[in-house]
């Protein structure tokens, strides 16, 4: 089997969030399983500087404004994942963040800027830019990706099946309909059995509409994105794919992150030997500027700073925390009011909350490991990554009842305590009052040293891995091309 994953980031070259955390490993897992893969992404400065041994094996255009465009391949660092590189300065030669300007406005050519990545990702699974490969499976992820999947169906030389990843819904890439013009697309694909939104056209919804099989990466969120809580207006197009919509599990990349033999940490650790954690939480509180101390409750935080991820509830629960006697250590970047108002509360409580703004992936690191539990109060979480890294580090995740979290953590009733199964804190209703209250039941718990002991090493002993995943993703692609064989001879 052969397959081509399109995306806009890959960890370790471009990261915005867990997107390129799953382009990082999923190829690698599915290689592992003697599948082919190869990566189709864009020329951002930090993956042109980061391939290694590019070549030139085609060009491009003049198309979506940029001229002529080099197709390069070269290899993925590390891994030595063949890669495929579209590069159009023009459209990529921008450092900073891939899709915002730094102003956090959207590029104003991000349709060409994506579009061109779609159609060099169909054309590219033709074999018309590279002939010497040509993939069973084109896989596209969220909407950067998504008009590969428009394209292919356009193109009818192409032989192989598309497969759409929705890794948020929520980001759809709409556009201006005076432009679909310049997609280079017929008009039918125009209307609102194709691109067509409400006036504008979308990108997500080309993925949704056009793919062979669509996935989400979790089952709950496979099942709430078929509804208008979190269907984001596109929940009829989901509930039209039937049961081609699935949802298949995000894993844990064992090599990134793993308490045992991760250089980012003051200390190592595992389930039989946790003197590293009490030090590396020692750090963290050094580090953050909160006050040194081994009894109190740390609860971290790693996050984006968007509506997404609950932070506002969080702002009405800080006090729950504090009168708990916990502490909080906050690491994000984002929306400029949550940014303000996180730091406005660290600077209130000077030793007990602390705010560090901005990316940093060691830190990240040194966060998970030396907190005591990590909160995720998403408002929707289609996977999220943090609780899952938490777990595997021994930190307890207090998340909302929603999305993949609801696939993850086992909240700590009375029954999980129990039977050991409990490996964190749920809570339902996006309320500051019932973040407040998990928060207190994580509080109470943490002063009970044998229960949060063995929530702790129940958590760390989960397994999501990616080999699991790459399984399921294996027989997805055989389905699809199951099913496009069937399309060709009905
Ligand atoms: P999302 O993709 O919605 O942001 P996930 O939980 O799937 O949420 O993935 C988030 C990823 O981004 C994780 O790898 C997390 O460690 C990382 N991350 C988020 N914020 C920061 C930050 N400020 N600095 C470093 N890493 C961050
Ligand atoms: C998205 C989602 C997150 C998920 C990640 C990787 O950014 O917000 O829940 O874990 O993609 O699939």
């Amino acid at each position: 089997m052969k397959v081509l994953h399109a995306a806009a980031e890959v960890f370790p070259l471009v990261k915005t969030g867990g997107l390129a955390d799953v382009l990082g490993a999923l190829p690698q897992a599915l290689s592992a399983l003697g599948t082919d893969v190869r990566l189709v992404l864009p020329g951002f400065p930090a993956i042109l500087k980061g391939i290694v041994s590019p070549e030139r094996v085609g060009e491009i255009g003049p198309c979506f404004g940029a001229g002529k465009v080099a197709l390069l391949r070269g290899k993925m660092p590390a891994t030595g994942l063949v890669v495929y590189v579209v590069d159009a300065p023009y459209l990529y030669g921008r450092s900073g963040n891939p899709y915002l300007m730094p102003n956090g406005q959207e590029w104003p050519d991000n349709l060409q800027r994506f579009a061109l990545l779609g159609w060099a990702a169909a054309h590219l699974a033709a074999g018309e830019l590279d002939a010497s490969w040509h993939p069973d499976i084109l896989h596209c992820h969220d909407w950067h990706a998504a008009m590969a999947c428009a394209y292919a169906r356009a193109n009818p030389v192409a032989r192989f099946a598309t497969v759409f990843t929705v890794h948020n819904l929520a980001y759809q890439g709409l556009f201006d309909p005076d432009d679909f013009q310049g997609l280079g697309l017929p008009a039918s694909f125009n209307t609102p059995v194709g691109l067509e939104y409400h006036g504008q056209f979308s990108f997500m919804k080309a993925g949704l509409t056009y793919a062979g099989k669509v996935t989400t990466v979790s089952p709950s969120y496979a099942a709430e994105i078929a509804t208008g809580e979190f269907g984001c207006g596109l929940e009829g197009v989901v509930k039209s794919r039937g049961s081609d919509v699935s949802g298949i599990l995000n894993g844990v990349d064992d090599v990134v992150w793993n308490p045992a033999g991760d250089p980012n940490l003051a200390a190592t650790y595992s389930p039989n030997a946790m003197a590293g954690k009490h030090l590396c939480k020692a750090a963290l509180q050094q580090a953050m500027g909160l006050k040194v101390d081994a009894g109190v409750p740390l609860f971290g935080i790693v996050s984006r700073l968007t509506p997404q991820k609950g932070l506002d509830l969080l702002l009405g629960a800080i006090p729950a925390l504090l009168d708990g006697g916990g502490q909080l250590a906050v690491q994000g970047s984002g929306d400029a009011p949550l940014e303000a108002a996180l730091t406005a509360v660290a600077r209130a409580n000077p030793g007990r909350v602390a705010v560090r703004l901005g990316y940093d992936e060691a830190f990240a690191h040194q966060m998970v490991a030396g907190s005591d539990a990590l909160l995720v109060p998403s408002r929707f979480e289609p996977c999220g990554l943090t609780q899952l890294y938490a777990l595997r580090y021994g930190t307890v995740p207090v998340v909302r009842h929603v999305g993949g979290l609801i696939d993850t953590v086992v909240d700590a009733t009375p029954g999980a305590l129990q039977n050991q199964t409990a490996t964190g804190f749920m809570f339902g209703p996006a309320e500051a009052s019932a973040l407040s209250e998990a928060l207190r039941r994580a509080t109470q718990t943490f002063a009970q040293k044998q229960v949060w002991a063995q929530m702790m090493k129940t958590g760390m002993a989960q397994r999501f891995s990616w080999a699991s995943a790459a399984k399921q993703y294996l027989a997805l692609y055989q389905d699809a091309r199951h099913a496009l064989d069937s399309e060709k001879i009905g």
